[in-house]
C-alpha cells in the first residue's frame, strides 16, 4: 500500500477509502519494527503485567471509547469514575476529607497544572509575578517544559551525594520570586526519593508552594511500602506538602492517558479552574488544560484499580522488587560493571569501571540485539524503568549484556548517547 503520493512525497488524503482489512495489515506491517515491550525489551514507556490485566483495561477502554469526558452532565457515567478514581488515588496517597482533584492526561498535565496553580496562588497570595520554581537537579523535565508555557523559570540545585535533593541548596537558592518547591518520588533520572518531609518544612518556614512529583512512585511507593520494605513518607500527609502527581498510566497499569493530579487542600483547586462567559455559546467551566478528553483512560484506569485492588498491586510491586534484586546479582557478577544506583524503587542505574569498556557501546551492542537500552548522561550509564514485563525475559537479557560487555572490550568500540531516548 502506498500512502507515499503526491507532492514533495507527501501523504495526502487518499481521493477514495480503502478496505479496512488492507489498512489493518498496513498497520500491523509497521508495528513489526517497533520495540518488544510485551517480550519485556522495552524497559521505558510501557507497562505491562499480564494479558488478563491488558484485556481488562482495553475492554474498559473501549466501552468508553467514543465519549467525551468534558460533557460530565452527558455523561454522568464518566464523571462517577473520574470521581472514584480521584477519591481511591487520595485514600491510597495520605489525602483527607479535605482533599481533592483532578484527573489529567498524563504525567505532564498533571506538573502543568501544579505550576499553573502556584503561579496563580503566589500572584493572589504574594503579588509574585514571574514565579520561579526550585527544584534539585533531578527533577522531571515536564516542569522546565510547563514553566516555558506559563512564563514560569525554574532553578535547578546541586544534589546530595545520594543523589537527593540537598535541602540546603534548596533554601539557598529560595529568593522573593520563588512561589514554588518541587521534589521528586522518585525522580526519574536516579530513582531516588526525594527527603520530603524536610522539603515540606522548608515550604512551610519559607510559605511555598510544594509540589510532589510522585508521577513514578505514585501507584507504587505505597505498595512497596505495604508489602515490608522502609519508603520514607513522601505523600499529600506530609505536612508542607501542597499537592501531587500520580501516573496511572505508569505503575497505576492503565491505558495510556491516565495521571491524578491532588491536592492537599481542595479550595486550591480554584487555582486550576478555568471559567469563562463571554462569547456566545454561554458559560464554560474546565479544571484541565485538556477540553474534550478521551473518556476511554478514566474507564481503564478504573477497572484496573478495581481489578487489582491492593492484593494485586502488592503482587505487581512484589514482582518488580525480586526482579530488581535479581538483575541487580546479575549485572554485579558481569566482569567490568558495577550497579551505581539501585534506587528506591522500580529505576536503577548501571555503568562500566573498566576503561576499555564504554557503557554507550553496550547500550548500542545490546540494541542490535533487539533490547531498547536506556542511557545517562549523568553519571554516564544504563538507564532502566523496571516493569514486570521484563521478569521473564531478564535471564536472557543478562546473557546477552555479558556477551555486549566482552564484545566492547575486545573491540574497544565507542557508542554514543542516544539523545531521543530518555
Ligand atoms: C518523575 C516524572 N514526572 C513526570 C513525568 C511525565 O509524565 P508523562 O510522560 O506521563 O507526561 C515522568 C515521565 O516519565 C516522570 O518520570
Amino acid at each position: 500500500m502506498n500512502f507515499q503520493h503526491g507532492i514533495r512525497n507527501m501523504t495526502t488524503l487518499p481521493q477514495t477509502g480503502s478496505d479496512w482489512n488492507n489498512l489493518k495489515a498496513h498497520l500491523r506491517d509497521l508495528k513489526k519494527g517497533d520495540a518488544k515491550w510485551k517480550e519485556g525489551r522495552l524497559p521505558v514507556y510501557v507497562y505491562y503485567y499480564t494479558e488478563e490485566l491488558l484485556r481488562i483495561s482495553h475492554e474498559a477502554y473501549m466501552e468508553f471509547f467514543n465519549e467525551n469526558a468534558m460533557g460530565s452532565t452527558a455523561f454522568p457515567s464518566v464523571a462517577q469514575l473520574e470521581k472514584e478514581v480521584i477519591e481511591m488515588g487520595l485514600d491510597l496517597l495520605g489525602g483527607g476529607p479535605q482533599s481533592g482533584g483532578t484527573f489529567t492526561s498524563g504525567g505532564t498535565e498533571s506538573i502543568f497544572l501544579a505550576l499553573k496553580s502556584a503561579r496563580e496562588w503566589a500572584r493572589t497570595e504574594k503579588g509574585i509575578e514571574r514565579p520561579k520554581i526550585v527544584m534539585a537537579y533531578s527533577g522531571h523535565v515536564s516542569v522546565d517544559k510547563s514553566a516555558g508555557y506559563l512564563g514560569m523559570e525554574t532553578v535547578r540545585t546541586p544534589l546530595r551525594p545520594d543523589r537527593r535533593a540537598d535541602i540546603k541548596a534548596l533554601e539557598a537558592a529560595i529568593d522573593e520570586r520563588t512561589c514554588m518547591l518541587y521534589a521528586s518520588a522518585p525522580g526519574y533520572p536516579h530513582g531516588v526519593i526525594d527527603p520530603i518531609e524536610e522539603i515540606g518544612a522548608l515550604a512551610k518556614k519559607h510559605r511555598l508552594w510544594l509540589h510532589v512529583d510522585a508521577c513514578v512512585g505514585g501507584f507504587l511507593a505505597p505498595f512497596v511500602r505495604e508489602i515490608g520494605n522502609p519508603i520514607p513518607p513522601f505523600d499529600l500527609s506530609v505536612p508542607g506538602v501542597t499537592s501531587l502527581s500520580a501516573d496511572l498510566h505508569k505503575y497505576g497499569f492503565a491505558a495510556k492517558g491516565a495521571s491524578l493530579f491532588l491536592l492537599a487542600n481542595a479550595e486550591n483547586k480554584k487555582y486550576h479552574r478555568f471559567e469563562f462567559s463571554n462569547w456566545p455559546r454561554g458559560s464554560f467551566l474546565s479544571h484541565t488544560f485538556q477540553g474534550s478528553r478521551a473518556a476511554g483512560p478514566i474507564a481503564s484506569a478504573w477497572a484496573v484499580m478495581n481489578a487489582l485492588g491492593h492484593e494485586g498491586y502488592c503482587e505487581i510491586a512484589r514482582v518488580i522488587m525480586d526482579t530488581k534484586k535479581r538483575l541487580i546479582a546479575g549485572v554485579q557478577k558481569i566482569k567490568g560493571l558495577r550497579v551505581l544506583e539501585p534506587g528506591d524503587l522500580c529505576i536503577l542505574m548501571y555503568d562500566s569501571i573498566d576503561p576499555r569498556v564504554d557503557v554507550y557501546a553496550v547500550a548500542e551492542h545490546m540494541g542490535k540485539k533487539g533490547w531498547f537500552v536506556g542511557r545517562s548522561t549523568t553519571p554516564k550509564a544504563i538507564h532502566v524503568v523496571l516493569n514486570p514485563a521484563m521478569t521473564p525475559a531478564l535471564d536472557q537479557y543478562l546473557i546477552d549484556l555479558a556477551e555486549a560487555v566482552e564484545h566492547v572490550r575486545s573491540t574497544q568500540e565507542v557508542g554514543n548517547v542516544d539523545h531521543r531516548s530518555y
